[in-house]
């Protein structure tokens, strides 16, 4: 492994003094897919961390010269952190940074500083752009989790995002197989009942079996029939291996929204030590939690106010930021053996296309993975990771301009490169609690509404006994159409539809799901959701209850749009229930087979998840 010594002066994988006392993480190599056990190091990119000797020659690599790059500078007009305000999620527009990438910084001769084009756009090493992997792996450590139970605590490797980190973790962890090989070797998967939709999309054609595990409204069970224990204790070797991965969203999960408490987690997390289970822990959503939700839901609700949640952290060790120490946190500080692999990504804090992320592991699963990138994605865009970089790195003390030296390339680029404004990990953690708060008002609009159309109520006017009195009652009729918890914590809102209370259920069943969906894009509600369908985690849960759930994304649409966005979906629902003839629903079925596309989007077609996937999230 190419060998970096990092900005807080520990090396790859060598314990810190302080945590002597530590286990060290267990070693899982007999997890490892076949193809993970044959790979060997880059023999090309072994070389790469001699380039950083000064002076030397590099005739070695087959590298194009950075004189050609064709771009002199990379320039950028960014927010400065607290363009959304933590308080108020009210925006600051006028909070905004000019950044400025150089082709060449030759004045900088600290590589963990140096951002510029001749070497962000240059083959690189495969953990990561160096300033950006320091400044991630520093963040991740110190402040993200800083107490995780194993001696020399985790290292980092960059992704092109989460999706190509879970497809890593497959790689280290999966040895395909075919219909053809005994059902014995068949790898399994645990997962929640509904799942993301990229996920079985990588891992089923691989030959992995799905394992969902009984979920409640507070995430994955672990006892009781169907629960983890349970599937674990109980597991049927003809119909497969037992499942040595789990797949798991805990903090603001997709679909569902569910947040994990550490309670559940520690549950979890022992039964996993107890089976031998490495936890793939995707948290895209980790700092969107709502801890108001519950109040919030019970007083929308005239319901009694439930208990205050206990302080979520469970580190003894504080993240430095108050708003972090405030969330819930991921498995990794309940992490003893080292089997838990987080995936992060920049997607939902920067921006999707940024295609960035991390995999925060114990360090012998990431130099596996480090394997992995090196043969497959190398590294994220270099043109992305100086972005970041420059967005997130403050260096202590910025270089004088009038001190650089002139570059080869000064003729073409600017002459000198614009002080740092990087937003450093105080600023980061602004912007995302500020993210959060800005959410989190979304959040809270769309559930009002929708908790304001939730029942069907009619009123039918009755005369009292006496034929000749002038006085009638009133019966009120409350018929509840759907319900839904309001999210801990993510961008979506689960929506469970009483479809048997529809007066038509009896003749189209399941089929009025797909109705009302259509029904709701028609031209009177033009809104449009996703069905549960879609993230069934198998067939039995896709035809048993699946059909019953849209999930309603808050985030997506324009602020202005997300109380017209529920009052349509509310209306919509409404308007169906009031539907009588069964013609009407015959069309809008009709309407389905015509229409291939919408019938993806339903889930119904053969292309279903491939639409969902396209859709990114
Ligand atoms: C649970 C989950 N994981 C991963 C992703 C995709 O992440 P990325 O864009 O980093 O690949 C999403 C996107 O919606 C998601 O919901």
């Amino acid at each position: 492994m190419a060998s970096l010594a990092y900005r807080d002066g520990s090396r790859q994988g060598a314990g810190a003094s302080s945590d002597d006392d530590k286990p060290l993480p267990l070693d899982f190599t007999h997890h490892y897919s076949e193809i993970t056990k044959r790979r060997n190091a880059s023999t090309i990119k072994a070389l790469y961390r001699f380039f950083q000797i000064p002076g030397i020659l590099n005739i070695a690599g087959g590298l194009p010269n950075a004189q050609f790059f064709p771009y002199d500078t990379l320039e950028a007009q960014a927010a400065k952190p607290e363009r959304w305000s933590p308080s108020s999620g009210s925006s600051n527009p006028s909070g905004a940074n000019h950044i400025t990438i150089p082709h060449d910084d030759s004045s900088q001769k600290d590589i963990l500083q140096k951002i510029d084009l001749a070497t962000a756009l240059q083959y690189g090493m495969a953990q990561g752009y160096p300033p950006l992997l320091n400044w991630i792996r520093q963040f991740t450590r110190e402040h993200l989790h800083p107490d995780v139970p194993y001696k020399g605590g985790p290292e980092v490797v960059l992704t092109c995002g989460s999706t190509d980190g879970f497809a890593k973790a497959l790689n280290l962890l999966v040895t395909p197989w075919r219909d053809t090989d005994p059902i014995e070797e068949r790898p399994g998967m645990l997962c929640e009942n509904y799942v993301y939709t990229n996920i079985p999309n990588q891992a089923t054609p691989l030959g992995v079996q799905m394992v969902p595990v009984k979920s409640d409204e507070d995430g994955m069970a672990v006892s009781g029939p169907g629960g983890l224990e349970d599937v674990l204790a109980n597991w049927d070797t003809t119909k497969g291996k037992r499942p040595h991965i789990m797949y798991t969203v805990t903090l603001g999960h997709n679909p569902t929204g569910i947040l994990l408490s550490v309670e559940r987690k520690r549950a979890i997390y022992e039964v996993c030590s107890k089976y031998d289970v490495i936890i793939i822990e995707d948290e895209p959503y980790w700092y969107l939690q709502f801890p108001d939700a519950a109040k919030e839901e019970a007083q929308s609700r005239g319901l009694p106010l439930p208990p205050s949640p206990p302080n979520a952290t469970t580190q003894e060790k504080s993240s430095g930021f108050p708003f972090l120490d405030s969330l819930v946190p991921s498995f990794t500080p309940l992490d003893r053996d080292g089997r838990v692999i987080r995936l992060d990504t920049f997607s939902k804090t920067v921006a999707p296309g940024c295609r960035l992320g991390w995999i925060t592991a114990q360090p012998a699963l990431i130099e596996r993975l480090e394997r992995i990138t090196e043969a497959t994605t190398q590294q994220p865009s270099g043109f992305v990771q100086a972005l970041i970089s420059k967005l997130l790195i403050s260096p202590p003390s910025s270089p004088s301009p009038s001190s650089s030296t002139p570059s080869p390339f000064s003729l073409f680029s600017r002459p000198t490169p614009t002080p740092p404004v990087g937003w450093d990990a105080s600023g980061f953690v602004t912007w995302l609690s500020g993210l959060r708060t800005s959410y989190q008002s979304r959040m809270t609009k769309m559930c009002h509404i929708l908790d304001s159309h939730s029942h069907l109520v009619t009123t039918h006017a009755t005369s009292t006994s006496t034929s000749t009195s002038p006085d009638t009652w009133s019966l009120i009729a409350k018929t509840p159409l759907y319900t839904f918890s309001w999210p801990r914590a993510g961008m979506f809102i689960w929506v469970r539809i009483h479809f048997h209370h529809h007066p038509l259920f009896p003749l189209f069943k399941s089929d009025l799901s797909t109705a009302l969906m259509i029904w709701l894009t028609g031209p009177k509600y033009k809104v449009l959701v996703t069905t549960g369908a879609i993230f069934a985690a198998d067939d039995t849960i896709r035809k048993k209850e699946a059909w019953e759930y849209f999930r309603l994304c808050f985030a997506a649409e324009e602020d202005r749009n997300v109380e017209l966005a529920a009052e349509r979906f509310g209306e919509g629902v409404r308007g169906f229930w009031e539907v009588r003839s069964p013609e009407t629903v015959r069309k809008l079925l009709e309407e389905v087979k015509k229409n291939d596309e919408r019938m993806i989007m339903m889930g119904q077609g053969e292309g279903m998840v491939n639409l969902a996937g396209f859709m990114g999230c």
